[in-house]
């Protein structure tokens, strides 16, 4: 995917700010009900360049019942190899606008282009791939049951109904498409509420689920803000679930909201994870990998290496090559083809983050790279934040315990190889998303792996991502239930069992 591209970036510009992006809702487009509308910025300048509707609990009442009628409808009963060939022109239509969806996705989010295309567009389409071939394999069992008689009883699984996907803004698109994916391999049919911050690239999938033929109200799509829009859908008596990704502040409220009528929630949250790296790792893999871990999308990546644990015999080295891999990496707007990490995504992120540097030099930790704002050439304006490395960092910490969601590393030391020790140090964490191991030594990744409280552990590896094969979601704090995978398609369903008598 390495661009030299054609697209004609100045008219998606005018074609963007010309028109303020409207909610789909029964497969139409219509303004919001207040006719109010969220000023969308570019982060990369600070400078707003256009408009999306604002809809708030009257849009999400018309958008769940467009989404019922269209449950009540027969979108369920489709039958699987119908709905897989819908998901899979989807995809095709995704990627024939690929240019278009990543631009987009980089004006509005601010990450580096070639991110959107791989990230934003080619994870959203290899999503509805894989979840199209769940939507024909989905089954139940049956099973033999000891009680008196001869009986027949099997489990089926049927979708859970109407779904409200409540989705953040580090990869706006690549969420959205993922969660719609697997709902609707399932049966589903969806409200979905993007973030705020980025509600473009999701506002333009509507017309490509009008153009792949999706019955109308299958998939309604509610640009707004999270206390009105999102607030109503988590709130809504007639959704049946709901899947969130954000905060874990937002994702208790949710819990909350789901009290109601106890609609069915999972949640993907915030996480803290530890890259841990014993003295025998292969530095030259282990070092790029741990800085691309925290400095990616700007660090804005819910499984983001944030706690580094190196070894004290390496840890110098490994201070030293990720800082110089900070000092080096091109930071600037995500248009610019040499740009490896893009702004955070909007001003109020960047105070955050500054704040929580601030808070790390008061609480006594020091600044080993970075720490500050930078302005690249081009980007006055923008919402950038230098990639940093603080060390001196210890548990009680705020920088140590909280989320930060920016390009800031705590660097801590190890002394000796004791596995429990180490698991315990990475284990101090009210969150368990995430963990990364680094060793020549198997027995020892594979006892650390083990005792990890995380719900994805990955031993000596390069590179990759979210992969809609594999189960992705958090122990404690991190959340409730997994996405992708067998576990996230079943996480659309309800499991009905049903016995049947034989005399
Ligand atoms: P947030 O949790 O407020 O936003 C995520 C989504 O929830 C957005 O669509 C938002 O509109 C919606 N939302 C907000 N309040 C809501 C409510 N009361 N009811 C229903 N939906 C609601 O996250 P925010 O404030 O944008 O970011 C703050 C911090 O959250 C970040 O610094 C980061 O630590 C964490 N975060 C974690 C993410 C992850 O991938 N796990 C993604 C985004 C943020
Ligand atoms: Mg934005």
């Amino acid at each position: 995917m390495n661009a030299p591209t054609n697209f004609d970036l100045d008219a998606l510009k005018a074609d963007l700010s010309a028109k303020s992006r409207e909610l789909f809702i029964g497969g139409k487009y219509v303004p919001a009900a207040s006719g109010e509308t969220i000023d969308v910025v570019n982060p990369a300048t600070g400078q707003s360049f256009a408009t999306a509707a604002a809809g708030g609990e009257e849009d999400i009442n018309r958008a769940v019942a467009a989404a019922r009628k269209a449950f009540d409808g027969g979108w369920p009963q489709t039958s699987p190899a119908q709905r897989a060939r819908l998901m899979l022109k989807l995809a095709d239509l995704i990627e024939a606008n690929a240019d278009e969806l990543a631009f987009t996705e980089t004006l509005d989010n601010g990450m580096p282009l070639m991110m959107a295309k791989m990230g934003a567009v080619g994870a959203a389409a290899e999503q509805l791939r894989y979840n199209a071939g769940w939507a024909t394999k989905i089954t139940g069992e049956t099973i033999t049951p000891s009680f008196p008689g001869e009986w027949q009883c099997m489990t089926l699984r049927q979708p859970v109904g109407v779904v409200g996907a409540i989705v953040p803004w580090n990869f706006p698109f690549a969420m959205a498409v993922s969660k719609l994916a697997a709902a609707l391999a399932a049966g589903c049919t969806i409200v979905l509420k993007p973030a705020e911050q980025t509600p473009l690239t999701a506002a333009l999938l509507g017309r490509l689920i009008g153009e792949a033929g999706f019955p109308e109200g299958v998939v309604n799509i509610v640009t707004g803000y999270g206390h009105s829009a999102g607030a109503a859908l988590a709130a809504h008596p007639d959704v049946n679930k709901v899947s969130f990704t954000g905060s874990t502040a937002i994702g208790k409220e949710i819990i909350r909201a789901s009290t109601g009528n106890l609609k069915r929630v999972t949640l993907e949250l915030g996480g803290k994870s530890p890259t841990v790296i014993f003295g025998d790792a292969d530095l030259s893999k282990a070092i790029p990998s741990a800085a691309m871990g925290i400095f990616g999308n700007s660090g804005q990546v819910c499984a983001a290496g944030s706690r580094l644990f190196a070894h004290e015999s390496v840890f110098e080295q490994v201070v030293e090559g990720i800082s110089a891999m900070a000092q080096n990496l091109k930071v600037g707007s995500g248009l610019s083809p040499e740009t490896q990490m893009g702004p955070l995504v909007s001003d109020k992120q960047q105070e955050r983050v500054l704040s929580y540097i601030e808070s790390g030099g008061s609480e006594g930790a020091s600044v080993a790279v970075g720490g500050g704002t930078v302005t690249p050439e081009g980007c006055e304006g923008g919402y950038f934040v230098q990639p940093t490395v603080l060390t001196g960092t210890v548990s009680g910490m705020k920088v140590v315990e909280e989320e930060i969601f920016g390009p800031v590393l705590c660097a801590m030391r190890f002394g000796d190889d004791d596995i429990d020790m180490i698991a315990k140090s990475a284990n101090a964490s009210d969150y368990g998303l995430s963990s990364s191991i680094w060793t020549e030594n198997i027995t020892s990744a594979l006892k650390l792996a083990r005792r990890l409280e995380a719900g994805n552990v990955r031993i000596n590896g390069v590179g990759g991502g979210v992969d809609p094969a594999l189960p992705l979601g958090g122990f404690k704090q991190s959340g409730w239930g997994r996405e992708c995978g067998r576990a996230g398609v079943e996480a659309y369903t309800e499991l009905k069992t049903v016995s049947i008598g034989l005399g």
